[in-house]
């Protein structure tokens, strides 16, 4: 591609699940930058492709395939077609996830609570063991990244109890997957991303400028995350000069105190 400083993953196949929207789009787009042949999954067709579109215009290559990560059938076609389309899977981003249940404990439903355990935790569950399974089943092995978050792993807030719980899952089942599969050839990390400039960090109501202003006054570096540096940052994880970097969670979150 051209205009382009690194092209660290061209022949490799990374898949992006949660690829049409946020961080997994411009995790998608910026591996397709690098050589990478892309596979963006989702639920919702027209936005994946959305990022197959915008990876093309650039010059890169994608493709958008339809997957919903709390189906274990629909997580295992995924991996199948992507192997089918281009031959192999060497890098796995699990980026799909929910916000849901803010409140108290005692007054989070159930419903929320399910849910976010469905999308967060058994979404990312059951991609890694069908990634791992493609995996360590081909010469090469592959790495994964998972897209965890500043809020459970690594600090709490009130009122967002259930998804912290959640993403504490998902940090711990990186670090335990991480140790259960080098050995297969699989390396496997998660980032853990503060409030990002996505949708998803706008309180009810607020305007990104409202935003904007909260970070100023809240947070050290005094504004979001860009999507493209949470995206560099598993670039990085993914690439060969993290080869021996197993099982770390990188926090993005400009020293955020939630
Ligand atoms: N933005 C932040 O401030 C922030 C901070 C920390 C962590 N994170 C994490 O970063 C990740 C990306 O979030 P974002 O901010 O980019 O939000 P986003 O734009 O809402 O992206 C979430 C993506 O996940 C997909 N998704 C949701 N449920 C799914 C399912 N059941 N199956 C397949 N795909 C599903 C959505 O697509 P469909 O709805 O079309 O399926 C969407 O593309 C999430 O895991 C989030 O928890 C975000």
């Amino acid at each position: 591609m051209s205009g382009t400083r690194f092209a660290r993953f061209t022949g490799r196949t990374a898949l992006v699940t949660g690829g049409g929207s946020g961080i997994g789009r411009a995790v998608a787009l910026a591996f397709a930058a690098e050589g990478a042949r892309v596979v963006v999954a989702g639920r919702g067709r027209t936005a994946l492709d959305e990022t197959v579109a915008l990876a093309a215009a650039a010059g890169g290559e994608a493709l958008a395939l339809v997957a919903d990560v709390t189906r274990a059938g629909d997580v295992d076609a995924l991996v199948r077609e992507t192997v089918a389309r281009f031959g192999s899977l060497d890098v796995a981003v699990n980026n799909a996830g929910i916000f849901r249940g803010a409140g108290p404990v005692a007054d989070v439903p159930e419903e929320d609570w399910q849910t976010l355990l469905d999308v967060n935790v058994t979404g990312v569950f059951l991609a890694l063991r069908a990634e791992i399974r493609q995996m360590r089943s081909q010469p090469g092995g592959g790495t994964i990244v998972n897209v965890s978050s500043n809020l459970g792993p690594h600090k709490q807030a009130r009122g967002l109890t259930a998804y912290g719980a959640s993403k504490a899952a998902v940090s711990a089942l990186t670090r335990g997957a991480a140790l259960d599969h080098i050995a297969d050839g699989v390396r496997i990390n998660a980032v853990s991303p503060g409030p990002s400039d996505t949708a998803m960090s706008l309180r009810p109501g607020e305007s990104p400028a409202d935003r904007a202003a909260r970070m100023k006054e809240l947070s050290p570096l005094g504004r979001v995350s860009s999507t493209e540096e949470v995206a560099q940052a598993v670039l990085y994880l993914a690439s060969d000069a993290a080869a021996s970097v197993v099982g770390t969670d990188l926090v993005i979150d400009g020293g955020a105190v939630l």
